[in-house]
């Protein structure tokens, strides 16, 4: 039996929903590429897996941050393997819904669009992350209301107003999580001198990262390959030297914020400020990132149940109650 598929093709993680049954998986949004030939080796964990510690003609690339996404070879095999992954064979021709950043560009979405055909999908349909955010958190995005939604994800972050069903206005930066990691992979280069990879610095960053001071700031060990020496050292690094580290660009992102806010109309900005905003995305779980919000735009703000899976339970939303949701789709 053919199921409707909703896919969440997010910079750093996939997920996979199947119309009736839930979330079939997520897994990274990586590629194991064969650079010799060109040949896509593995997808997801078993990708992840390789980073650095592969041969050298063996490179991991994530496609949708470094723009391989326009190369229409490799996001046939991406979403080739994902339809594999979630059983789709030459038997059964699904419907698939495609979540895709608004960053994207429209030679990105077409090569999304005929990836899926070609891989197998019956027909293919987009809709913008910030509105499957929005159904996947619950907000009522049909009432002539303005909804803030804020998704932090890996490569990107999106900003939108919603109401009567539609993206009102919106804002999006090619800031997220990643960025963070590598500030501080910077930052600890600077200062001390080492290198760290960058699943070091994602480490260190949910181990005592915040956006906003903490009641009681911490310390952690980082050990990394001493510069001069090429020799492992260990260096003790404080949450405040993190939280300086990755200012800026947490700066870029709640300025974002108050760009989509300052844009948006005065009557639907009297909602939000009533309603508050609603803050999703994996990034969104950076300690403080809610409270330095809500100060900034002097707005209260609430984190989704499930940051990592709003998205594609949005989606999957649209999927179980197709009629009701099929007008929100982008280029619906
Ligand atoms: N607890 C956490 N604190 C801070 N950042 C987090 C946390 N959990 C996940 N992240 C970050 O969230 C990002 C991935 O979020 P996700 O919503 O899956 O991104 P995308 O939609 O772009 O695939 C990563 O950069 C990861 O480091
Ligand atoms: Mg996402």
């Amino acid at each position: 039996m053919t199921r409707d598929i909703a896919i969440d093709l997010g910079t750093a993680n996939t997920l996979v929903y199947q119309k009736g049954r839930g979330i079939l998986f997520s897994e990274p949004t990586v590629l194991a590429l064969n650079k010799e030939n060109g040949s896509v080796l593995a997808m997801g964990d078993e990708a992840w897996r390789m980073i650095g510690r592969t041969p050298g003609y063996i490179v991991a690339v994530r496609p949708l941050r470094s723009g391989a996404i326009s190369d229409f070879d490799v996001t046939q095999k991406l979403i080739r393997l994902i339809l594999q992954r979630a059983g789709i064979g030459r038997m059964s021709k699904p419907r698939v819904l495609i979540v895709v950043p608004s960053a994207l560009t429209e030679v990105e979405r077409r090569a999304v669009e005929e990836a899926a055909l070609s891989a197998g999908a019956r027909s293919c349909h987009l809709i913008e992350e910030p509105m499957a955010a929005a159904i996947g958190a619950g907000l009522p995005i049909h009432e002539p209301m303005g909804n803030l939604v804020v998704d932090v994800g890996g490569g990107t972050s999106e900003v939108a107003v919603i109401s009567l069903g539609g993206i009102v206005t919106n804002a999006a930066v090619r800031i997220g999580g990643f960025d963070l990691d590598g500030a501080i992979q910077s930052y600890v280069r600077r200062e001390y001198t080492i290198a760290i990879g960058e699943r070091t610095a994602e480490q260190i960053k949910f181990a005592i990262g915040s956006a906003f001071p903490l009641a009681r700031e911490e310390k952690a060990e980082i050990r990394g390959r001493d510069l001069a020496t090429g020799l492992p050292k260990n260096v003790l690094v404080t949450s405040e030297e993190l939280r300086e580290a990755m200012r800026e660009h947490i700066a870029s992102i709640v300025g974002s914020v108050l760009d989509c806010i300052s844009a948006s109309p005065p009557d639907l900005v009297q909602d939000v400020l009533t309603n508050g905003i609603t803050l999703t995305g994996g990034g969104g779980m950076l300690r403080g990132l809610d409270q330095l919000l809500a100060q900034e735009a002097e707005v209260p703000v609430h984190i989704t149940d499930q940051p990592l899976e709003s998205v594609v339970l949005g989606a999957g939303q649209c999927l179980e109650s197709w009629r009701d949701l099929r007008s929100v789709f982008a280029g619906a």
